[in-house]
């Protein structure tokens, strides 16, 4: 027994001398790739061996995290976390080089189990040949001659949101989640979507969506396992409504029509998977991002009463003219609202909810002396540059004013920029200009409780969703 404790400990032991030896070793080749020829790795911590400064982003205000090290580093800086080496960029000018002027040195890169679950063929996975072909198509089924023909069903589905809010307390993210689920669908469908299979889909895109930030285990029991069959479920539902279509040879000018008629040069069409991981992943791209940058709007518009009264005023005019909302707004008027337009894109600089891009170096790459070396992470610090203060003079201060002028290149980025710039951003900014009229005009609000902290799902937002009573202007809130 004796003997057999003894042989235990001594593995016990050597394993021991091996972890220490292998922390010893990759330390001494960190410190050794701090030169490589002459360029010189970017300044900052690694943190501990393996877990790196994961636990430092994790136990604070992940922006206080990027702009503590801005501050002590410089715009360019590395660091080690979710065990990976990153390299984080925060000037306008590297954004421009990773995602713009050498963006084919870096790559999209994703979670495994991500990629998994919104499937595989996803527009934002890919680069290059394929990527662009996609590109192409999305660019136009989302351009602005495509998505004013949906502008009425847009109208149509903010009232229908604002009245179940009606005498109502509400998260807003979550009202506005189902929001910008609607309108998704819209751009998707078109008008062609029928009620029972948009309650189906609904369903089950509900239960991928609560597992898409979960553990990634994938047991029957688990939120990622019941994502995944609930994703199996809806790429068959998807199969059914391709497969009717082309039927009925029913061809729209929707997104789905678009993703069924595209042909590469030898005639090939898209697999009924590739159209169904992109109808998903335009709907993961559509959904959270815009709910929580209209959930930032409301709360800006309820922390500064007199823009909330100048906003009010200038829809107002629109409203009357169109007979009090008997009417329905028109493509010119969304064209004419300078000052809501200017608060959307304040809000959108302020809350900043996309903070980063997320690339991975393909090859070892120069960036003004430093080493990107290949395989490491790569992010441009989108947020970091719109709260600095020589781009956007006191940065803190909610001022739709500054929008007077355009910002300086490259320094306004919250859609991105280059070939993966957000294809969405004018349907995006199209919903909230609706929504604000909507909201001004026909209903007055009231924030309950904290206004303060910030919750991560994974895009910030108020806590709790902000929760917001509604009620018909006129009535008390
Ligand atoms: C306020 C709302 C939105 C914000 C802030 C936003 C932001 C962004 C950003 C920053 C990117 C670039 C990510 C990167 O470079 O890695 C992006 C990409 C993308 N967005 Fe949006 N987005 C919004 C709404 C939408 C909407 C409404 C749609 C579709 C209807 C959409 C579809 C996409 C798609 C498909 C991509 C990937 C493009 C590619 O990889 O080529 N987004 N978005």
């Amino acid at each position: 027994m004796s003997l057999l404790m003894e042989i235990a400990w001594g593995l016990i032991y050597a394993f021991f001398l091996l972890v220490v030896f292998s922390c010893l070793l990759l330390l001494r080749r960190r410190g050794k790739k701090e030169v490589h020829g002459v360029l010189r790795m970017p300044p900052g911590s690694m943190g501990w061996p393996f877990i790196g400064e994961t636990f430092q982003l994790f136990s604070q205000d992940p922006n206080i995290f990027f702009a503590s090290r801005q501050k002590r580093y410089g715009e360019i800086f590395k660091t080690h976390v979710l065990g990976y080496p990153c390299v984080m960029l925060a000037s306008p000018e590297a954004a421009r080089f990773v995602l713009v002027s050498q963006a084919h040195l870096f790559k999209p890169t994703y979670p495994q189990s991500k990629e998994r679950l919104i499937g595989p063929w996803a527009l934002f996975f890919h680069q290059g040949a394929y990527h662009a072909r996609l590109r192409k198509l999305v660019n136009s089924s989302l351009a602005p001659r495509a998505i004013r023909l949906l502008l009425p069903k847009i109208e149509s589905s903010a009232a229908a949101v604002l009245r179940s809010w009606d005498g109502r307390e509400l998260g807003s993210f979550q009202a506005l989640k189902r929001f910008s689920f609607d309108v998704g669908i819209l751009a998707i469908f078109g008008g062609h979507f029928v009620e029972q299979r948009r309650n189906a889909f609904l369903e089950n895109y509900l239960v991928v969506d609560k597992g898409y930030n979960s553990f990634p285990t994938n047991f029957k029991w688990t939120p990622y396992g019941k994502a995944m069959r609930a994703r199996s479920r809806l790429g068959d539902l998807l199969r059914e409504v391709v497969k009717e279509r082309r039927e009925k040879d029913d061809a729209g000018t929707d997104l789905l029509s678009c993703l069924m008629e595209w042909r590469d040069e030898e005639g090939g069409r898209l697999s009924d998977e590739q159209i169904a991981d992109n109808v998903i992943g335009l709907l993961f791209a559509a959904q959270d991002t815009t709910a929580s940058v209209l959930t930032w709007l409301i709360k800006y518009l309820n922390d500064h009463p007199k823009l909330l009264k100048a906003a009010k005023a200038e829809q107002m005019a629109i409203y009357e003219m169109n007979g009090c909302g008997r009417r329905p707004l028109e493509w010119t008027q969304i064209k004419s609202m300078p000052l809501t337009y200017k608060i959307i894109l304040e809000s959108l600089r302020m809350a900043s909810v996309i903070s980063f891009a997320f690339r991975e170096a393909v090859a070892d790459v120069e960036y003004k002396g430093c080493l990107i070396p290949k395989g490491w992470k790569v992010m441009p610090l989108f947020r970091n540059i719109h709260h600095n203060p020589d781009f956007f003079s006191d940065p803190q201060k909610f001022d739709p004013s500054r929008f007077n002028t355009s910002p300086m290149p490259n320094t306004f980025l919250p859609f991105g920029n280059g070939e993966h710039a957000c294809p969405g951003n004018e349907l995006a900014k199209l919903q909230m200009l609706v929504f604000v009229h909507q909201l001004v005009t026909q209903y007055r609000f009231e924030v309950v409780g904290s206004q303060t902290e910030v919750e991560y799902g994974p895009f910030p937002v108020p806590k709790h969703g902000l929760p917001v009573r509604l009620s018909r202007s006129g009535e008390r809130p």
